[in-house]
């Protein structure tokens, strides 16, 4: 058998999920491709570290710290990055596609910013880039959607694409935690960074949807496209209402194709409990998928974790193999057919949860009604509740669907009345299918 020469980038969680698999299923996996796999060299930032792995001490003789050992290593034609962060690893990664070295990373951060001149910088290098772990660690939810579906047309995609956020919510609405216990617990699970912005304000679900919607409606999505919003000020109060009228809040990643253009978000999401995607708990991640054809599917499964993103990224080195040996690389097709197309607000349609704190007083509800019906918002239902306070009352408005500048105009006017003290939260509302 040849040998096939693998040069490995970080040596972290990941990277060690890597390591251990390649051994663990080293028999199948080169049964799969014919040849033997075989990593020659690992970057990685200190040498002064003893490097044990699944029981067994990594040879020296892998590792480096000097980059040009792997990018100057002309038997090495294949690269798996996974160092993680964005400046050095974006310049690690258009050097090895420049020297036509293949590269499977799980670096969202550079796909959803550098996604499209990275894929063209392969096809002239006549190399690849894969990158299915970038969204669902090990959910293979890239390939099921470029191959899988190819048949289809795709219309919605919904995800639940960040496993600390959907942890920290399911704590709050299944254990009535207040977030930032929540959040510690996550922190103290590893699941959390000790700085959590990336992923409570929404950040590192925005950019799995540029990726995930980019390849499900073949258009250049960017993330200035996504509108983003996190779930640092959810609080206990809407999750109870919620539950009460029938909903579970998830931070939900939405896109959509209608009449040619796309609408993408990310934000804490008012769920019917019967979606399918309601009962997805803790850490784990989902992606739920709305074909012309096909109707639903989903896909479930770790988010993130050493060994489930391994295998997304060996699958990803089979999949690179199988073309070396074919002599097709540099022909995988990630070109977008269609030129980027974003709904504008006025063209948005969405139901929405709002929840007013305002003075309880004969012609409160009228004042907000005749806004709603200036603005054509529809009630689905109203709802008062008592507050401590006894000259206040707390409204729960559900609307139809309407017009998203629409709501958001009347969400302006209603902050200008007397009356009305907070405006204490606003939710988008998805209903089921
Ligand atoms: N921080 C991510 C999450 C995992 O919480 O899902 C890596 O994408």
């Amino acid at each position: 058998m040849d040998t096939i020469h693998v040069g490995l980038i970080g040596l972290g969680t990941v990277g060690s999920g890597v390591y251990t698999l390649l051994r663990r299923h080293k028999s199948e996996l080169e049964f799969q491709v014919g040849h033997t796999i075989q990593i020659d060299k690992i970057l990685v930032s200190s040498l002064n570290k003893a490097r044990v792995i699944d029981g067994e001490e990594v040879s020296s003789k892998l590792l480096t710290t000097n980059f040009d050992d792997i990018l100057g290593n002309a038997l090495i034609q294949i690269v798996i990055e996974v160092m993680g962060g964005e400046t050095l690893a974006k310049e690690y990664i258009e050097k090895l596609l420049q020297a036509g070295k293949t590269v499977i990373t799980a670096n969202k951060d550079v796909l959803a910013k550098y996604g499209v001149e990275l894929n063209a910088l392969a096809v002239k290098n006549q190399c690849d880039l894969f990158y299915e772990a970038s969204v669902g660690g090990g959910i293979p939810i890239i390939r099921s959607l470029v191959e899988g579906l190819a048949s289809d047309k795709i219309m919605r995609i919904m995800g639940i694409v960040n496993g600390t956020t959907n942890y920290i919510l399911t704590k709050m609405s299944n254990e009535d935690m207040d977030y930032s216990v929540a959040l510690k617990l996550a922190q103290d699970l590893g699941f959390a960074e000790p700085d959590p912005t990336g992923d409570v304000e929404g950040l590192d679900a925005a950019r799995k949807m540029v990726i995930l919607s980019s390849l499900g409606f073949s258009m250049p999505i960017t993330l200035e496209d996504v509108y983003t919003h996190g779930i640092s000020q959810v609080s206990i109060v809407d999750i109870q209402f919620a539950k009460t009228l029938g909903y579970v809040i998830k931070l939900i990643g939405f896109s959509q194709i209608l009449d040619g253009e796309v609408e993408v978000s990310v934000q804490p999401t008012f769920l019917p409990k019967e979606h399918p995607l309601a009962s997805v708990n803790n850490e784990n991640n989902a992606v739920y998928l709305c074909g012309e054809a096909v109707g639903q599917t989903m896909f479930f499964g770790p988010g993130a974790g050493s060994l489930p993103t391994a295998t997304s990224i060996v699958s990803d080195l089979i999949t690179s193999i199988k073309r070396l040996q074919l002599g097709i690389r540099g022909s995988h097709l990630v070109s977008f057919k269609h030129e980027r197309r974003i709904k504008s607000e006025n063209k948005i349609m969405a139901k929405f949860y709002l929840r007013l704190t305002v003075e309880d007083k004969v012609g409160v509800l009228n004042q907000i009604t005749s806004i709603f019906a200036k603005e054509e918002l529809s009630f689905e239902s109203v709802v008062q509740k008592p507050t401590k306070n006894p000259d206040d009352a707390q409204l729960i408005i559900i609307t139809h669907e309407v017009v998203l500048s629409n709501y958001l105009r009347a969400l302006r006017q209603l902050k200008q009345l007397d009356h009305i003290k907070h405006i204490d939260s606003s939710y988008r509302v998805v209903s089921n299918g």
